[in-house]
């Protein structure tokens, strides 16, 4: 297999080795590789984590989005808030209900969705906010609790890429969800692909489990272990969300890594941060009291320099660095901007910050010596 790491450093490397493959390997030898224990396994470690009472792993955060989303009540007539300035996923799980993404402005500061610019995209349709907490930074949550409580909307929380994050002392999850994480390789841990809803509402996590398995009413494990006749039957129609105990299996070893994860993570972007933080063309994330960032990635602003940021990438590709346009608004996608009820969107912040922001490389296995390289080739370049 050619090694697609070898000859530059690249934006992100999955932290996966001999302990994931055992995992893999006992699960193929039992047999029993789907929607099984380990699934079930990899869900307690995950809710214990971060304090909820029940998660679902789903085959994508996408899926649980979508789950969690349809299980709050969101169908075809509503309307749902939730940042441009985020993965085309976030808006996607809205359009598989057949409801409409609205899209609100983010903070200039924190690049997660500002509580202040909400109240005014809320009309009679208006049935949830879908908050992310983005490239690993919790959004305000308690702004947005006030304002779904006087509008009585419903709050799901995408943390895809905010594992571990920690909001006013609790990990995003614990607040009682529904919150969904993405295990996709550029996340916090990975399973290949994967996702999960975390939730301390017991209905949801029951429906959200069945939902996700074609709408059966009992599960595969459930059927295998039972002695003599039993049907399962469906009172919904479902999907195929399920999450795999292959892929639960690295999950579950992934999840004894977290702490060393995050709090490499952590002394990188510090160094990241001491490097540049008094270089006036560089603006550095900004951190909240409130919050504990989880750097899933590491996004910088480049501000009056000479050279453009688009230059920038490309010099840093030239010398084997892979860098990262920040995300790209979502209302400049041609889905959206091909479309006539949002052909007037304008998104001041979301599109000043998806001008000039940049993701550097930051990923457990990254040497110092190659944060080093990224650090001073930047800085020699800008
Ligand atoms: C904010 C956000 N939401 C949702 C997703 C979708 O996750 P998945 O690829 O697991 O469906 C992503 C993935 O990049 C993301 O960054």
């Amino acid at each position: 297999m050619p090694n697609l790491f070898s000859d530059h450093i690249p934006l992100l490397r999955p932290w996966l080795g001999k302990a994931e493959i055992e995992a893999v390997e006992r699960v193929i030898r039992s047999g029993w590789i789907s929607q099984g224990q380990v699934v079930e396994e990899f869900e307690k470690k995950v809710a214990n984590y971060v304090g909820a009472k029940y998660a679902v792993a789903t085959n994508s955060c996408t899926s649980a989005l979508h789950l969690s989303l349809r299980l709050m009540g969101v169908s075809s007539t509503d309307e749902v808030i939730c940042p441009s300035f985020t993965c085309m996923a976030t808006a996607n799980a809205i359009h598989h209900t057949g409801a409409v993404p609205v899209f609100a402005d983010i903070d200039e500061k924190t690049y997660n969705l500002d509580p202040k610019k909400i109240e005014g995209k809320i009309t009679t349709n208006t049935k949830a906010i879908l908050v992310v907490h983005q490239i690993g930074l919790p959004a305000d949550i308690d702004g947005f609790k006030l304002i779904v409580n006087k509008y009585r909307l419903a709050l799901i929380q995408d943390a895809a890429t905010a594992l571990g994050a920690i909001y006013k002392k609790t990990r995003l999850g614990g607040d009682g969800g529904p919150t969904c994480f993405s295990f996709h390789p550029r996340k916090i841990i990975t399973t290949g692909e994967g996702g999960m809803i975390v939730t301390d509402d017991k209905r949801l996590a029951i429906e959200a489990k069945s939902l996700g398995s074609t709408g059966a009413s009992i599960s595969d494990l459930v059927r295998h272990k039972a002695k003599g006749k039993i049907i399962q039957q469906y009172f919904s129609f479902g999907y195929n969300y399920r999450m795999t105990d292959i892929q639960a299996a690295i999950g579950v070893v992934q999840m004894r890594k977290i702490d060393k994860i995050l709090s490499e993570r952590k002394i990188q972007a510090k160094i990241y941060d001491e490097a540049f933080t008094k270089n006036e063309k560089i603006v550095i994330p900004y951190v909240p009291k409130y919050a504990t960032h989880c750097f899933s990635s590491y996004m910088i602003r480049i501000k009056n320099s000479k050279v453009s940021r688009d230059t920038l990438i490309r010099k840093m590709a030239d010398l084997g660095i892979s860098c990262r346009i920040g995300i790209q608004p979502l209302h400049f996608e041609p889905f959206y901007k091909n479309q006539k009820k949002y052909k007037n969107v304008s998104l001041q912040v979301t599109e000043m910050v998806a001008n000039d922001s940049i993701f550097l490389p930051i990923f457990p296995s990254l040497t110092r010596s190659q944060q080093n390289h990224v650090i001073t080739s930047l800085l020699k370049i800008i």
